[in-house]
């Protein structure tokens, strides 16, 4: 039986981390289950930083950015050592069950962990990258398209004014979720990710410049890219394409400000499901597992393939903008 379970945010952190937390935070304690929370992810495990989590702590957070936790990246927990300390933290402090908001590369983390703990584990997706499989989206997502289209619209008035090209950075680490999504509903004359292959030629680039200017003349033109796209980042893109190709361009790194901001409703409504499924399945015995959504209905995943990479990016929405863009 569960009486007392430990959570924790870990990795880049996400708009709707804190209403995962509150949401934890109240299905806990309308089960009787005590909660604890760790500071810094799993470093407030090593290092027993942690706090008892009472519905009042929680009162008024859904509304924010950021984890009231903090979050962070533990190399600690790369070897079996600290793994095992990870472990023996958990049973100390007498907990039936860990909580782990975050990443694939949190739940390696939480299935090293799992190799030495008793109790049971579960993972709940909080990353804007959206690549983690077994849901259809991960919290923080919504939100960072939405902050990333509100940055890309404001540099396309001032492209517009001075009829410039501009490629536009995204984040996503590997994946082209953000930058996919964010672009198609910027309305970009160009999108580059990662799944669209590698960026091997610089002219593929030129040609749609090239035709679109043609057609309506000189005017602003916004290439999007993934972060990871060219090697050197975006701004040597731009540079490159200045110094191969003679097109004048601009790049702007639009960076950590897409973990940012108050979330979204729909990221604040996948938190509280996925957080309040997470401990009802916990009760029902769930390990090993992360609680997702597909088509609207609440999943249990195995932890170990969330990070397969079988979840694609739109396959229509990537055939459309490759042939828009080479028309
Ligand atoms: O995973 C979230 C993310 O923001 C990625 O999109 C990005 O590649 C990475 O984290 C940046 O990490 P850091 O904040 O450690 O620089």
């Amino acid at each position: 039986m569960i009486k007392r379970i430990g959570v924790l945010t870990s990795g880049g952190d996400a708009p709707g981390m804190n209403a995962a937390i509150r949401a934890i935070v109240l299905t806990g304690a309308a089960h009787n289950i005590d909660v604890i929370g760790f500071r810094h992810g799993f470093n407030g495990l090593l290092e027993q930083d942690y706090q008892t989590l009472l519905p009042q702590h929680v009162q008024h957070i859904i509304q924010h950015g950021g984890t009231v936790l903090k979050s962070a990246r533990c190399k600690a927990l790369h070897s079996d050592a600290g793994a095992q300390q990870a472990a023996d933290a958990l049973h100390n402090l007498a907990l039936d069950a860990l909580i782990i908001i975050g990443g694939d590369g949190s739940f390696r983390g939480a299935l090293a962990i799992a190799a030495h703990y008793r109790g049971q584990i579960i993972g709940v997706p909080g990353t804007i990258d959206n690549d983690v499989d077994g849901t259809d989206y991960t919290i923080g997502f919504a939100t960072a398209i939405d902050t990333a289209l509100d940055a890309i619209d404001k540099i396309r008035d001032t492209a517009d004014a001075f009829e410039r090209i501009f490629l536009v950075e995204l984040m996503g680490r590997h994946s082209g979720y953000i930058t996919l999504s964010a672009g198609i509903a910027a309305g970009a004359e160009q999108i580059i990710c990662p799944e669209f292959g590698r960026l091997d030629d610089l002219n593929s680039l030129l040609t749609p410049i090239q035709h679109a200017q043609l057609l309506r003349g000189k005017s602003s033109y916004i290439i999007v890219v993934a972060e990871n796209s060219y090697p050197g980042g975006t701004t040597a893109l731009a540079e490159a394409l200045c110094a191969e190709l003679g097109i004048e361009c601009r790049a702007c790194i639009l960076g950590h400000i897409q973990r940012g901001g108050s979330p979204v409703g729909a990221d604040r409504i996948l938190a509280t499901k996925l957080g309040a499924f997470a401990v009802e399945q916990l009760v029902q015995g769930a390990h090993l597992v992360m609680a997702g959504e597909v088509s609207q209905r609440a999943v249990l995943y195995p932890l170990a393939q969330t990070g397969d990479k079988k979840k694609q990016i739109d396959p229509y929405l990537v055939r459309w903008q490759q042939y828009i863009a080479s028309d």
